[in-house]
């Protein structure tokens, strides 16, 4: 297998941490030793985790690590190799064929050529990283043909030949993992869980996303957000709504709101889900007591 030894002078888990860190996210040591290794391998990295977690934001954290452009290939259900890889600019050949007249032209021109992310990513390796986020989003051929270009990393366009990346680009996809996705599929990959942030990291995302937030603020809404996670919710809390709990509370405490009150009002920012307001409204100020006291 052909080791990278030196990623762009990242020389491990610890160095990449802390390039993440400067990038504005947080990484457990489990988070950084995946995306090193997949990155020294040249194999493409897998996230999965609940919503919320930093899937995306990991992604886009790695691009700038590496100081390359992020080109990011959302899946959605019916999504098809066109939206991932290329189309033809018909409305353009059509009238290029017009303004031709006797004029030979060349249809299949790079002018014609409306390149996706999977394109995108092969046309030049060095400069970008691939998203393909929430694969389990799209259905099983879609994921099979991605398959067949984790495997060889090449694009075959007929009219053009066979484009092949001069090294495996860099690649990160992402699932919350509403289905499972193909054993093939995990096999080609550096495959990662991402958990909850154990609260000591929540605390310092929230810090570090939210200027405003107190220190016991964060620690506070940490433990409160922990205490959400712990019901049966259809949608619990992630990070950015720990971020925004926080934020929210905050600036309502600013403006007279006695805590733990300010985290009950605010508690629209952090469940979004109507049934889950309802199951927790009732519970709500017995946890915050517990989470907040
Ligand atoms: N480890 C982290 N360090 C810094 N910020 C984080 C981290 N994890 C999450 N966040 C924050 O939480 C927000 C949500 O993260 P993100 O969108 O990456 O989650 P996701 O797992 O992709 O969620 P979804 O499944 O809903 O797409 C980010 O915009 C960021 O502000
Ligand atoms: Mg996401």
């Amino acid at each position: 297998m052909a080791v990278r030894s030196s990623i762009l002078g990242i020389d491990g888990p610890g160095p990449l941490a802390q390039g993440l860190r400067d990038a504005q996210y947080i990484a457990d040591e489990s988070l950084a030793t995946a995306a090193y290794l997949a990155l020294a391998l040249g194999k493409p990295l897998l996230l999965e985790g609940a919503p919320g977690v930093g899937k995306t934001e990991a992604a886009k954290a790695i691009a700038s690590v590496l100081g390359r452009e992020l080109v990011r290939l959302q899946c959605y259900e019916g999504i098809d190799a066109a939206a991932a890889m290329y189309e033809w600019n018909f409305p353009r050949q059509m009238l290029a064929i017009r303004q031709a007249g006797d004029e030979h032209i060349n249809l299949y021109a790079d002018e014609f050529l409306i390149a996706r992310p999977v394109l995108l990513a092969l046309q030049a390796p060095r400069q970008r990283v691939l998203l393909i986020d929430e694969i389990d989003r799209a259905d099983h051929e879609f994921e099979a043909f991605l398959l067949e270009f984790l495997s060889d990393f090449t694009v075959s366009i007929p009219e053009r030949g066979t484009i092949r990346a001069g090294e495996p680009p860099v690649v990160v996809l992402t699932s919350n993992r509403t289905r499972e996705l193909h054993e093939a599929l995990r096999r080609r990959c550096v495959y990662h869980w991402i958990d909850y942030p154990a609260p000591e990291l929540e605390a310092e995302i929230v810090m570090m996303r939210a200027s405003t937030v107190a220190q016991d603020t964060a620690r506070k809404v940490v433990a409160a957000v922990g205490g959400l996670r712990a019901e049966p919710l259809a949608k619990p809390p992630g990070v950015a709504e720990t971020v925004e709990w926080a934020q929210a509370a905050t600036l309502l405490n600013a403006q007279g709101a006695p805590w733990p009150r300010a985290f009950a009002r605010a508690i629209g920012v952090a469940l979004k889900d109507q049934d889950d307001l309802e199951f927790m409204v009732p519970r709500l100020d017995a946890l915050l007591q517990e989470a907040v006291a």
